[in-house]
């Protein structure tokens, strides 16, 4: 077999058998495709697709190429989330410990930010001590003791993704339904869960901002979980605003914190919940998703949710204490982004809200960046809220005043003020099994 041939005929759009897709995946990985064979491969797939079935065996080579883990030995259900990316998504943190807090085993391997959007791993790192590298052996009695882990990809989990990832961020190659899917698929499913629900963002702050690819890569990750026996719901879900008040790092954890103890946002919370729900319908501890919902919110209520949080947090090195101090958030400087006008805040582009944040050092711009994890964002005011001139829209806290005044300059574009109240963004449009 030939590098050149596959690529020939996924140019010409024509199907890939499940060897020439593996004879790619293996040699890439190994290193004996090189890089220019693997951009124009990924190109040609970019600009021509793949169906559910390629797609699914894409995810399956991807999931091979390193540690499958199998915690058959631990007597629990394994279920995880998975979001597509957003800005203010700190889903996860609140969310896994609530799940945990059943008796659930939640196993979660999650990213970095990216692009404009932010990552689980660098929002936990925030907490002085906190391990996102475990062993696979760590991981394992972390999730016997405690039953919940967020870590990150370690070398020998989907290296293909790894390899793959890196050269599609600088080809051009990202945005693509089948690539994306066999991505955060092969991860998934390397975590050797029984079932996952799936966050797929739409709107001004995702990356598919178009609902129609939203909907087209729920239905195929779905639908490459079925082929390998999971259980698998999509959420697809609001991205025209940030989700809770916090961009950050810090701030989101802290105000992940805040969604445990009860006193979050009401967007996140309200996400969470759901999420949970659908999570504690896969491992059977609740009979329908009304039933889930209720359960989650009563983790929240007796604060069995919090409880967990602490125990993973200690597990994984940090000091849960220490997010509740002033000092956890505290920059050098906040500045504020003020109505010129009254009216009603309307958010137009989140995107720029996320890449303001980034901006500000709670991103990277290039890999070797390190991230400021107290800089971040505060939105006073929420889309549709009614303003005054002079109130204050946006916090801006920050250690260095050029990048703030660079962060202020990319947030004035991210909203207007409107005569009349805008329409409000629905939090959840549709569900897909
Ligand atoms: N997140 C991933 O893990 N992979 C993608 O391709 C896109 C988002």
């Amino acid at each position: 077999m030939r590098a050149v041939d596959i690529i020939r005929k996924k140019r010409d759009k024509e199907r890939l058998s499940k060897e020439e897709i593996g004879f790619f995946v293996k040699g890439y990985t190994n290193g004996t495709i090189p890089d220019y064979q693997a951009a124009a491969f990924l190109m040609a797939v970019y600009l021509n697709g793949m169906d559910n079935e390629e797609a699914f065996i894409l995810t399956e080579h991807m999931m091979h190429s390193g540690t499958v883990f199998d915690f058959s030995h631990i007597d629990a259900i394994k279920v995880d989330k998975h979001s597509t990316g957003g800005v203010g998504d700190k889903i996860s943190l609140p969310l896994a410990p609530l799940v945990a807090s059943f008796g659930v085993v939640v196993p979660m391997i999650s990213g970095r930010a990216l692009g404009h959007t932010g990552g689980t791993l660098d929002k936990l790192e925030s907490i002085k001590g906190y391990r996102t590298r475990l062993s696979p052996d760590e991981f394992k009695k972390a999730l016997e003791s405690v039953g919940v882990a967020i870590i990150g990809q370690t070398e020998d989990i989907v290296p293909a993704d790894r390899k793959m990832y890196a050269l599609r961020d600088v080809t051009a190659t990202v945005e693509s339904i089948p690539l994306i899917s066999a991505s955060i698929m092969s991860k998934k499913l390397a975590e050797g869960i029984d079932g996952l629900v799936l966050d797929v963002k739409t709107g001004t702050g995702a990356f598919m901002r178009r609902y129609d690819d939203a909907k087209l890569l729920a239905k195929t990750m779905v639908s490459i979980g079925k082929m390998f026996g999971k259980k698998v719901y999509a959420l697809i879900t609001d991205m025209n605003q940030p989700l809770g008040r916090a961009i950050g790092n810090a701030n989101e954890v802290r105000e992940s914190v805040d969604v445990l103890l009860g006193k979050g946002p009401s967007d996140i919370t309200a996400l969470t919940v759901e999420l949970g729900a659908y999570m504690l319908l896969i491992a059977e501890v609740a009979q329908s998703v009304e039933e889930g919902r209720e359960l989650i919110k009563k983790a929240i209520e007796n604060g069995k949710g919090y409880e967990k949080w602490c125990q993973m947090v200690e597990n994984q090195g940090g000091d849960p204490d220490a997010i509740l101090k002033d000092d956890f958030t505290r920059t050098r400087y906040i500045k504020e982004v003020v109505s010129s006008k009254d009216g009603y805040l309307n958010i137009v582009d989140t995107y720029k809200i996320g890449v303001a944040s980034s901006l500000l050092g709670a991103g990277r711009a290039k890999k070797e960046d390190v991230i400021d994890h107290k800089v971040g964002l505060y939105m006073k005011k929420k889309h549709g809220e009614k303003v005054e001139k002079g109130d204050v829209i946006f916090e801006v806290h920050g250690n260095d005043e050029n990048k703030i005044e660079d962060a202020i300059r990319v947030l004035d574009g991210s909203f207007e003020i409107s005569p009349t109240k805008p329409e409000d963004f629905k939090l959840i449009y549709e569900v897909i099994d």
